[in-house]
């Protein structure tokens, strides 16, 4: 499988939106995310169904939704149905995650979960075969421009040797600082969809910088030291 880029606008102008997501699109990102924060999960607020629906008009990729909320059971029908693709729930705050994966697949979006810096990768051990991706926080969710977490290095590694026990190629997909310079080293531990804010949007052309991301991470895999 090649790397994909997923775009997070949350580093955007969320005053143009369209803009971001076009620039983005233009350089190559396989995916927009989009990330939903609640201010109980996670300090910060961000956004719901109401402008994941709007980005959905004019966003030509799939939408990959990070739902960092206390209680995603009660909002993931709306989210599949403003139209997201992919919706990712957080394990700390799930006791039944595998009923919320199968309702979220269900829905007819692809399911995936999320762990923490601190959630260890076994929290997923017996979830592994279900899931269509398990995204590894390299920051504490809640904010962009953060400095990415080393050790999530060896967690995507492990991610990978877990979903592999269990006979699922789902990929591994990485969230928080990540930059074209750190993208080569998760890339080789196994991480294929990267997520990219403040590394697109708060640069001056975030065409070419999603292009450069992409290039860096494509020369990853294909790499030796990747295989
Ligand atoms: C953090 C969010 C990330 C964030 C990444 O809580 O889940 O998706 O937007 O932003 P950067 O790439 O700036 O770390
Ligand atoms: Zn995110």
């Amino acid at each position: 499988m090649s790397v994909l880029i997923a775009a997070s606008i949350l580093a955007a102008d969320f005053a143009a939106l369209g803009d971001a997501i076009a620039a983005a699109e233009r350089g190559g990102a396989d995916f927009i995310h989009v990330d939903v924060m609640d201010g109980h999960f996670v300090p910060n607020i961000t956004m719901g169904p109401p402008v994941v629906k709007s980005l959905r008009r004019v966003a030509a990729v799939p939408l990959d939704v990070h739902l960092m909320i206390e209680e995603p059971d009660r909002h993931i029908e709306a989210f599949a149905d403003a139209g997201a693709a992919m919706i990712s729930v957080h394990v700390e705050v799930l006791p039944h995650l595998h009923r919320t994966v199968h309702a979220i697949k269900a829905l007819g979006a692809k399911a995936g979960v999320v762990l923490n810096p601190s959630t260890p990768v076994g929290a997923i051990l017996e979830i592994a075969a279900d899931v269509d991706y398990v995204l590894v926080m390299s920051v504490n969710p809640g904010f962009g421009g953060q400095t990415f977490i080393p050790r999530s290095e060896s967690k995507v590694r492990d991610v990978r040797g877990l979903l592999d026990g269990a006979g699922n190629h789902a990929p591994v997909e990485i969230d928080g600082g990540i930059d074209r310079h750190n993208v080569a080293r998760v890339v080789a531990a196994g991480a294929r969809i990267i997520v990219a804010g403040s590394a697109i949007f708060q640069t001056p052309d975030p065409e070419r910088a999603t292009r450069e991301l992409k290039a860096a991470a494509l020369a990853a895999v294909t790499s030796p030291a990747a295989r």
